[in-house]
């Protein structure tokens, strides 16, 4: 199948931009961050050029894991505001040419739900199959997500006398999925944010989600609930969390028409990404890119580099791991669960703006669609000495002012202390970055206006090219006659790259997308191209008869 058009698929050139409302900007000043402080920031977002926010969970919740404990799926958290104010940002973002989906978080409830309430006081409910109840735990339990925390999946609840399942924390029972009346609940919860105007939902949790009791994976069931959200929104997109081996992984995208997950992040390739960095040699992702799997023309992989969670490293080797772990968080305390990290990228590179940059360049050229984390365009860092995951959830840094800009409250309101030290906002604001032309701000925007001028990240094909330095990875992805040629460096030092463009005649021209640097094609096609230390380029190839933009 070759889909010629691609207005109504805008996933497959998307830019998204996740951010929790808790933390970015507090309107009311009584210390969280909420729907009007959005408001107030879409024009910065649609400046930067983001053409899709994905809100983190804003509905009602005890927030004992980030809001992924939700009590009503139906509302939104009123320390953000009402339903009235979520429309009006519907809106506005719309008006602004973003689109916005939210997460849907349908695994598992809050132990606070009133599903969850009836379900464990009253066995006559009818909420009591909404979730998994058994007298005696099995013999043998699966893993839980969070195994420093949690011994099992079963846990004992006093009031129902019984064991409920978590695959996450234990205030987060797991919905019974394959109960009719727990999918009819989640099919109103799904009409009701796409009658609300959002443009799809990120998918929590995946393979839990559509996990049976028996352990299989029920992918019906996903085939399902994309059908219902197509036939309820010609524009909706599923996000999947899947965090699997690519042979698992591509199941979740269904038949050869993609049928299932419209879209899946890259954790496999974000995984190799960082082992790259640590080998200083960029091996590793070229194999991941290698062997991910082709996908139906409507699928796309989202492409991130770091996320609200750890960064985790569950899929490379315990030796792998621990070279990245060496590395990147070489203090126990910046590690997390064994497998992951609990830092943000730039203070990981010791904040070398070469470094971060190109990370940052290769993101928006790897075939995809990228995904930002708010705070990376400006190369926020964590927090040294918050505990855990939070160390990488603190209020955006919006000047250098008190709180960082984010509020005017007293900063024990706060839900999370603003960075300190070499990140804090004295250092890394978006005001700052705003009026200087090298900032990273700047370059993150400009990446985002040369990915959108190449509609051959999202489309084309992709082909890794020879450069006899395994340092450096050198791509080039075609779309018809559209070729964009990207090479990263992940080297300290410099190196010269000889490449081979193919399908060259006396007209063929290359033109940096980046910057203001010639490039000299020889009669063959052969070009030169010095490189320096963790250095970047994109090259948009012009043949005769070309009018694209550069
Ligand atoms: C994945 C989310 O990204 C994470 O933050 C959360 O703790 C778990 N799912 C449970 O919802």
């Amino acid at each position: 199948m070759r889909v010629t058009d691609t207005s109504d698929l805008w996933w497959k050139t998307a830019v998204f931009y996740n951010l929790n409302l808790e933390t970015f900007l507090d309107w009311d000043d009584d210390g969280i961050g909420d729907l009007e402080g959005l408001a107030h920031r879409l024009d910065y977002l649609a400046d930067l050029g983001v053409t899709c926010l994905w809100l983190a969970p804003m509905y009602p919740s005890p927030r004992q894991d980030n809001g992924y404990d939700i009590s009503d799926y139906v509302g939104v958290d009123p320390r953000y505001g009402h339903l009235g104010d979520f429309v009006e940002v519907v809106r506005t973002a719309k008006d602004r040419g973003m689109r916005l989906i939210v997460d849907l978080v349908v695994n598992h409830t809050s132990d606070q739900h009133p599903w969850f309430q009836a379900s464990r006081s009253d066995p006559s409910s009818r909420y009591r199959d909404f979730y998994n109840w058994r007298d005696e735990p099995p013999a043998e339990q699966r893993a839980n997500m969070f195994p420093d925390v949690e011994d099992g999946v079963w846990h004992y609840d006093e009031v129902a006398g019984k064991y409920y399942e978590h695959s996450f924390y234990r205030h987060q029972p797991d919905l019974d999925t394959t109960n009719p009346a727990v999918r009819d609940e989640i099919a109103k919860v799904i009409g009701f944010w796409l009658q609300m105007g959002v443009d799809g939902f990120r998918v929590d949790a995946v393979p839990f989600l559509i996990q049976s009791d028996e352990g299989q994976r029920e992918h019906e069931y996903l085939r399902t609930l994309r059908g219902y959200v197509g036939r309820r929104s010609g524009s909706g997109v599923m996000l999947g969390e899947v965090n699997l081996p690519y042979a698992d992984q591509v199941d979740f995208f269904g038949n050869e028409e993609g049928d299932e997950l419209t879209m899946q992040f890259d954790f496999v390739g974000n995984q190799q990404l960082y082992l790259a960095l640590a080998r200083q040699d960029a091996t590793p992702l070229i194999e991941a890119l290698r062997s991910r799997p082709a996908t139906a023309p409507t699928n796309q992989w989202g492409n991130f580099v770091r996320n609200h969670d750890e960064l985790t490293l569950d899929q490379l080797s315990e030796d792998e791991r621990n070279e990245v772990f060496e590395a990147f968080a070489p203090e126990e305390r910046q590690r997390i669960h064994g497998r992951g990290i609990t830092r943000r990228l730039p203070p990981m590179l010791d904040g070398d703006p070469r470094r971060i940059s190109m990370v940052y360049s290769l993101m928006f050229s790897l075939p995809g669609s990228p995904v930002l984390y708010y705070g990376e365009e400006i190369g926020m860092g964590e927090h040294e000495t918050l505990p855990r995951r939070s160390a990488v959830r603190t209020p955006m840094q919006w000047c250098d002012e008190k709180n960082a800009g984010f509020s005017d409250a007293d900063p024990e309101a706060l839900p999370f202390p603003v960075v300190e030290g070499g990140f804090g906002p004295e250092h890394v604001n978006v005001s700052d970055q705003m009026h200087d032309t090298t900032s990273l701000l700047h370059q993150v925007r400009g990446l985002i206006s040369a990915y959108r001028k190449s509609p051959e990240i999202g489309w084309g094909e992709l082909e890794i090219l020879e450069t006899g330095h395994p340092c450096v990875i050198a791509h080039a992805l075609t779309l018809d006659d559209r070729q964009l040629i990207a090479l990263h460096n992940f080297a300290p030092d410099g190196r010269t790259v000889t490449l081979q463009v193919t399908e060259v005649d006396s007209s063929t021209r290359l033109v940096d997308m980046l910057e203001d640097r010639p490039y000299q094609l020889d009669d063959e096609g052969r070009l030169e191209v010095n490189l320096d230390g963790y250095d970047h380029r994109w090259m948009r190839v012009i043949r005769s008869g070309s009018k694209r933009l550069v």
